[in-house]
């Protein structure tokens, strides 16, 4: 039978360190190291200089898993990319990851199809499950999965949007999903969404119902407001679904698939807040030592926050052939996604 399997996986995150204390020193949020690592578990995260854009954070992450691969990247017959923070508006950052992989120039330009997925934090299961597919149903041989976030472009340093600001961080990863005949793989995905709680956490820019759909002063020129420029987040609520949502994928998958959370070796839970998976962990009975966290370190990565866990747990052989490895995402939209892979 043939199945999809992840055949290299690889992350990246820009070298400057941002300490909270840091946030407080050089950014000026009004927020001290003691709240936002109660409250998150975060020390650290990762701050792109200006001038990297989203896609040049991808590149290294989607060199090395194509490498571990053991593929060229024209092998590769799709790239499905996660962002929340793309370069610009449109085009998506895939087709400009897929210049700078050199597809699209030279004799041997495959012209590699590119497509984004704008599911946020859940956006890499998204992509998973959607690679799976394709490798599954016989269309691709190669499916290139990626999630990268420059979020430090974005955030509202201000005492007004500290909560938010506090949570985020740069980075990329990126996972390869290849055909196989083995019994291996992607056993199971599974996605939702509930759109009645879009507003909760969203950050609009603009409002194309409007004309202009951004405000223009007497000159033309856009004015965004903080409100509309920024992040939003009623946090409170945010939590409370995240932990039932994840619980209940979890639980959904070791149902569908016939096995109980004891099989599972490894759960890489998206990294939004450590008490959230605390909170999961322990409603799940799941034992320290089958948890792998970044968020101290990275903070919260959206889209990027498990395949940069995965392509650690290889690179520190924690995650080896043949374990079961639960992943598991939750955030805006509402929307959550949860795939169980033998690795
Ligand atoms: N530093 C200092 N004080 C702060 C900060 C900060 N960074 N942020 C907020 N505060 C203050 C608020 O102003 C408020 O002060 P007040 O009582 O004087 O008005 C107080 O702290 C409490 O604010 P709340 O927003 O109620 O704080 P809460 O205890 O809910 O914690 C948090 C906020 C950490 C965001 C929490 O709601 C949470 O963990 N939510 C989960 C959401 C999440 O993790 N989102 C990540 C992105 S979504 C995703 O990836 C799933």
């Amino acid at each position: 039978m043939r199945n999809a399997f992840i055949s290299g996986v690889g992350g990246h995150v820009p070298p400057r360190v941002v300490t909270n204390d840091d946030l407080v020193a050089d950014y000026g949020v009004e927020t001290s190291d003691e709240w936002i690592q109660k409250r998150t578990g975060i020390q650290s995260r990762r701050f792109a200089e200006a001038g990297v854009g989203n896609a040049d954070l991808a590149l290294p992450a989607a060199q090395k898993a194509i490498a571990q691969a053991g593929i060229k990247a024209a092998d590769l017959d799709m790239i499905v990319y996660a962002t929340l923070s793309p370069d610009h508006c449109f085009p998506g950052s895939g087709v400009l990851l897929a210049e700078k992989l050199g597809l699209c120039e030279g004799a041997g330009a495959s012209f590699t199809p590119a497509m984004d997925i704008r599911n946020q934090c859940s956006g890499f299961v998204y992509g998973l499950g959607t690679a799976s597919s394709m490798v599954k149903s016989g269309a691709c041989e190669h499916v290139l999965v990626v999630g990268s976030e420059v979020h430090s472009a974005a955030l509202d340093l201000s005492g007004r949007g500290r909560t938010v600001s506090s949570l985020f961080g740069d980075g990329a990863g990126a996972a390869v999903v290849s055909a196989t005949d083995e019994d291996r793989g992607i056993q199971y995905w599974k996605c939702g969404a509930d759109g009645r709680y879009a507003h909760v956490l969203a950050q609009k820019i603009w409002d194309i119902s409007k004309r202009p759909f951004i405000p223009q002063d007497g000159d033309g020129n856009g004015i965004v407001a903080p409100e509309m420029m920024f992040a939003n987040m009623d946090g409170r609520t945010v939590f409370r679904h995240a932990v039932e949502r994840m619980c209940f994928a979890v639980i959904s998958a070791c149902t569908a698939s016939g096995i109980t959370g004891d099989d599972v070796d490894l759960y890489l839970f998206h990294q939004a807040n450590m008490r959230i998976n605390q909170y999961v962990a322990k409603q799940l009975g799941v034992p320290e030592h089958k948890l792998i966290h970044n968020i101290d370190r990275y903070g919260n990565t959206t889209a990027a926050t498990i395949p940069l866990l995965m392509a650690e747990a290889v690179e520190t052989g924690r995650l080896k052939p043949g374990m079961t490895v639960a992943c598991v995402a939750f955030g805006s939209g509402f929307t959550w996604g949860s795939a169980l892979v033998r690795w």
